[in-house]
């Protein structure tokens, strides 16, 4: 695992970005794993501009994203389906035909979800996979627990990540309970990882993530088997880290 230190969230944002952008140039047919959330929001914006500066070129790129709400409509404003198109694709030439984010009901989440896993193998598996942490070390929304899931499944969203996912939303009773993920078989499938954290309130979980013991109950802590993870930490989320 490497761990950077970044000054600020705006520093964070452009290493994520040129990370990112790299990738891209070193193979434009890239399939990057994405996230949503807070943490990725400036990444995007810079890649945003990257693209109108023509430094980079998502038109052969292939995206999966990790996550999105059980049973909310794509047009619903927090849904991820929104955040995703509001926040970057609408504003690069990425292809139509080339976005993933799952969607489903609870009538059909299992065909979904093996659907979902299919075409993440078909694409070759993904190069690139962003992820945020959730402050009890949730990674996608594979929330702690005594097992973990493989493969793209539906799950009831911690307590704790309701309560957190709640400022987006205009009451808690609103936030959805339920999602669909990624499983942890994916996300570690992955040839490189790139985990962003901003904030004191993500310090915890970094600190688990690194140092701490390979647990369920923190499932970032099972990226420290993985050989190809960077996290990007600004100073207070590295707030822990010696
Ligand atoms: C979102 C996702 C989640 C978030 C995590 C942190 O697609 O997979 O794991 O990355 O909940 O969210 P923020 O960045 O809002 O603190």
């Amino acid at each position: 695992m490497e761990i950077e230190v970044l000054d600020n969230y705006k520093k964070l944002s452009l290493k994520a970005a040129t990370m990112v952008s790299s990738q891209i140039t070193s193979n434009p047919n890239s399939v990057l794993g994405l996230a949503t959330g807070e943490t990725p929001l400036g990444m995007y914006e810079e890649l945003i501009s990257m693209y109108e500066d023509d430094l980079v070129d998502f038109g052969d790129i292939i995206t999966f994203n990790l996550d999105e709400y059980l049973d909310l409509d794509p047009h619903h404003e927090q849904s991820y389906h929104y955040y995703m198109y509001n926040n970057f694709f609408n504003q690069v030439n990425i292809k139509e035909k080339n976005i993933h984010i799952p969607q489903g009901k609870k009538e059909n989440c299992k065909k979904i979800c093996s659907k979902y896993d299919k075409e993440i193998s078909r694409a070759g598996g993904i190069d690139l996979q962003i992820l945020g942490i959730g402050t009890n070390g949730h990674i996608g929304f594979n929330e702690p627990d005594h097992k973990l899931h493989v493969d793209t499944h539906v799950v009831e969203l911690a307590e704790d990540t309701i309560e957190a996912n709640s400022r987006f939303f205009s009451s808690k009773d609103e936030v959805p309970r339920q999602a669909i993920s990624m499983g942890m078989s994916s996300i570690m499938k992955a040839n490189k990882i790139l985990l962003l954290a901003s904030g004191e309130k993500k310090a915890e979980a970094i600190k688990k993530s690194i140092n701490g013991e390979i647990t369920t109950r923190h499932p970032a802590s099972l990226l420290q088997l993985h050989t190809n993870v960077t996290i990007l930490a600004d100073q207070a989320a590295a707030k822990f880290i010696r």
